[in-house]
């Protein structure tokens, strides 16, 4: 919880200034939400896909529709505010439901990421109040998320019949989720490293190699003078 307060506290700093002077990178960013937007909508179809339960498929339907609207919403607003055009497409998606045994889990992991996108939208809604337009978008999709949120718990619930299979279920996916930021964090954390002592490495050693890189340098340019190089197709003078 303390993390989701944290980049809010960040993105509401931050974001009215770099939107404010960028609104190419605002119209990115918007895009991006559009693409999370259809691909939680994809997700929801795939899920459908999966289950007997027509009360669920009711509900999987409905939010199916509604993300594609927020995901319509994110895209319209990005146009306004773009100035060039966009690029290419995103990147590619993990399918999170392949049988019916995995529904559970796609209901747990709803929950938590509609919870998560949520806040993270109420936050943009609150930080992005110089724009009207996307601040209003944000808002409006919040308030679905929420929604989203409470009804895939309370079909998971009504699936599995037991408060503590739904939490052990949440906190699968909170692990789950934890643990691919770790994964992405290091990740990061390991290329500014290698950048640091790639620095570190020219700094310490360029000064010394300069004088013997420009030597070499220098002989090989005097050697292509001194010796142009013969094309044997092209007459001599003499011939
Ligand atoms: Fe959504
Ligand atoms: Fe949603």
């Amino acid at each position: 919880m303390w993390s989701t307060h944290l980049r809010n506290a960040v993105t509401r700093a931050l974001l009215p200034l770099s939107w404010r002077i960028d609104s190419q990178h605002a119209a990115r960013t918007l895009k991006r939400f559009s693409e999370v937007e259809f691909d939680s909508a994809w997700q929801y179809l795939n899920a459908l896909g999966h289950t007997r339960v027509p009360k669920m498929q009711l509900m999987l339907f409905e939010n199916l529709l509604e993300e594609m609207e927020h995901s319509d919403g994110f895209l319209e607003v990005a146009h306004k505010l773009a100035r060039d055009r966009f690029q290419g497409g995103s990147g590619s998606r993990s399918v999170l439901v392949k049988s019916a045994n995995d529904i559970h889990y796609f209901l747990a992991f709803a929950h938590e990421s509609e919870k998560a996108i949520c806040a993270q939208f109420n936050g943009y809604a609150r930080a992005c109040s110089h724009l009207p337009a996307a601040a209003e978008v944000f808002r409006g999709i919040a308030i679905d998320e929420e929604k989203h949120e409470r009804e895939a718990r309370a079909s998971l619930l009504a699936v599995v019949g037991s408060e503590t299979i739904v939490r052990r279920l949440v906190w699968k996916v909170k692990f789950k989720k934890a643990y691919a930021s770790w994964l992405r964090g290091s990740q990061h954390i390991g290329d500014a490293i290698f950048t640091l002592w790639l620095g570190a490495v020219y700094l310490l050693f360029g000064p010394l190699l300069r004088s013997y890189c420009a030597a070499r340098l220098t002989k090989s340019t005097q050697v292509q003078v001194a010796e142009p190089a013969q094309n044997p197709l092209r007459p001599t003078l003499e011939s």
